[in-house]
């Protein structure tokens, strides 16, 4: 389990004057944490900015966070050690939490393998808030299109702890919506979850 360590002292919390309501009202939509799950390679970054795109031109305000942004600054010092993972999950769950009290609509691209993890995250941003989706790809597959060449160096011994080869992916039991990402077409994709938070979660105000 996570445990956000609190090592800074005599800290207040400071309230802002402007609610999450009163930006949700400005904006005219709803914020809402979307945490995109799966094997590199299964699509979750894709379909992610492909979603960025769709609500942006609705005139929603979005922001993707994916492991190639976040790894780069916030993550730099992180590996791929289960360790390692739990606190880039850690840090980014924080973050995407005053997203959300901020009114944005992110749209989070992790392969986070772990459920302990997840499950963490949903009670951090709380239930109703948080959806999970499952981009649902045999490794095989994710292997087989490697688009980063990944798999072939996990492969060959040169990267260690790589999901799916040598590290866990531990499927998601209860995800708010699953994405057969081998079986769909990426606009079918993005239309599935579009459609879930527009008619389902009802966040166009
Ligand atoms: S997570 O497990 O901590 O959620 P994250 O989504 O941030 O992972 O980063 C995954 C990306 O880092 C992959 O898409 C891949 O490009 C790259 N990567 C580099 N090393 C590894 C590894 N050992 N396991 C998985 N992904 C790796």
């Amino acid at each position: 389990m996570i445990s956000s360590t609190m090592n800074s002292e005599n800290i207040v919390c400071y309230d802002s004057l402007i609610t999450r309501i009163d930006r949700e009202k400005l904006n005219g939509h709803k914020s809402v944490v979307t945490w995109f799950t799966g094997l590199s390679g299964s699509g979750k970054s894709t379909i992610a900015h492909e979603v960025e795109k769709r609500l942006f031109s609705l005139g929603c305000h979005t922001f993707v966070f994916d492991g190639d942004n976040v790894r780069h600054g916030l993550c730099g010092d992180l590996g791929f050690t289960p360790k390692d993972r739990k606190e880039n999950i850690r840090r980014i769950g924080e973050m995407v939490k005053m997203f959300l009290e901020a009114g944005v609509i992110t749209l989070s691209a992790f392969i986070s393998p772990f459920r302990v993890d997840r499950n963490w995250l949903r009670e951090l941003i709380s239930p109703e808030n948080f959806i999970e989706i499952y981009c649902r790809c045999p490794i095989e597959v994710c292997e087989k299109r490697d688009v980063k060449g990944l798999y072939a160096k996990a492969r060959a011994g040169l990267i260690s702890n790589y999901t799916g080869i040598d590290s866990a992916y531990e499927e998601p039991e209860n995800s708010d919506l699953v994405i057969d990402t081998n079986l769909l077409s990426i606009e079918k994709s993005v239309n599935m979850t579009l459609d879930y938070l527009i008619n389902v979660k009802k966040i166009i105000i």
